[in-house]
């Protein structure tokens, strides 16, 4: 069942991950990110989750490592997952590996529109294993990930 929980009426626990410097929203270049925080983007998407049945942690690392893990976790455990690895996309085979490896929908998002920007931001190694990817709608990205998993199949390998 997609949109409002399993068949049991739990919610469908879903994982917010997000990368290196986004805990600095708020301070970070809010030219290009704005001035909310990283508490405020947390906040939106967990009544954003409820509003859609779905139980929504955000978590936010600066380490690479502990994304892997993170993502090795919900792979174990059938998570969706909504992704901002940050500087991460970019280069991370590890994370792609990880990812490559996953067993329910993960959308990749970004706050900004990467492909917009330094060419050193238009290559995501994430891109081609993750289901899909919304970019440049600043907090309404995580919005629209979230929806797109509400609205997609929760069988294991659902893509
Ligand atoms: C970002 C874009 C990345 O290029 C950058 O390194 C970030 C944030 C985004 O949300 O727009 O840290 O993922």
């Amino acid at each position: 069942m997609s949109g409002g929980g399993s068949d049991s009426g739990k919610a469908r626990r879903v994982l917010v991950l997000n990368g290196p410097n986004l805990g600095r929203l708020g301070k970070r270049e809010p030219g290009v990110y704005g001035t909310a925080t990283h508490a405020d983007l947390e906040a939106l998407c967990v009544k954003t989750g409820s509003e859609l049945g779905l139980d929504v942690e955000v978590r936010q690392t600066e380490y690479e490592g502990e994304l892997v893990t993170w993502i090795h976790q919900a792979c174990d455990d059938q998570t969706p997952v909504v992704l901002n690895a940050g500087a991460l996309t970019h280069y991370s085979y590890a994370l792609s590996d990880a990812v490559k490896m996953r067993t329910a929908p993960l959308v990749e998002v970004h706050l900004s529109n990467i492909a917009a920007r330094e060419g050193f931001r238009h290559e995501s190694v994430l891109t081609g294993v993750a289901t899909g990817i919304i970019a440049g709608f600043g907090f309404t990205s995580y919005v629209l990930a979230l929806q797109a998993i509400a609205a997609s199949p929760d069988t294991p390998s659902a893509s």
